[in-house]
């Protein structure tokens, strides 16, 4: 397993200092069912899967233009890459091509054990993934 650091105990939300150590509380929580939003090439999602019983995650993204997906990579090929990553997760690996308030309607209440945010980081996109 693939952690920041090594605890011997149960972890409070306010004890991660790495996001990698966010798996301890799926797992401590029973979690089963996630959403990574923003997944670009996959490797948080694939971090999530590999170290995590998750029954299944959903990895959100446009994989499009706006937001820097094709400064720092063409959308076509992150998006591949994603795929290439999560396939050998089977049915646990659930891509959706969406824009997230779209994707946010195909879900009902209450779906997700937890909903990890991660797509465009200025303010607007940000307080419009958390429905604020
Ligand atoms: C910062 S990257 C995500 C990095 C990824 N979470 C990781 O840790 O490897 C942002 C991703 O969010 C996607 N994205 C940005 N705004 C989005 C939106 N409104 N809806 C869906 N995806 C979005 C982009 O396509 C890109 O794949």
């Amino acid at each position: 397993m693939l952690f920041s650091n090594e605890y011997e105990q149960d972890i409070k939300p306010t004890d991660i200092t790495s996001r990698l150590d966010f798996v301890r509380l799926i797992d401590q929580n029973n979690w089963k069912v996630g959403v990574e939003v923003g997944s670009f090439e996959g490797k948080f999602s694939e971090h999530l899967l590999e170290n995590s019983s998750l029954d299944v995650l959903y990895s959100i993204a446009k994989w499009a233009d706006r937001n820097g997906d094709s400064e720092v990579y063409p959308p076509m090929r992150s998006r591949m890459a994603c795929r290439k990553r999560l396939r050998k997760y089977g049915k646990r690996s659930v891509m959706i091509q969406k824009e997230s308030l779209s994707a946010s309607w195909d879900f009902p209440n209450k779906h997700f054990d937890f909903i990890y945010i991660d797509a465009g980081h200025d303010s607007l996109s940000v307080l419009s993934d958390l429905g604020i």
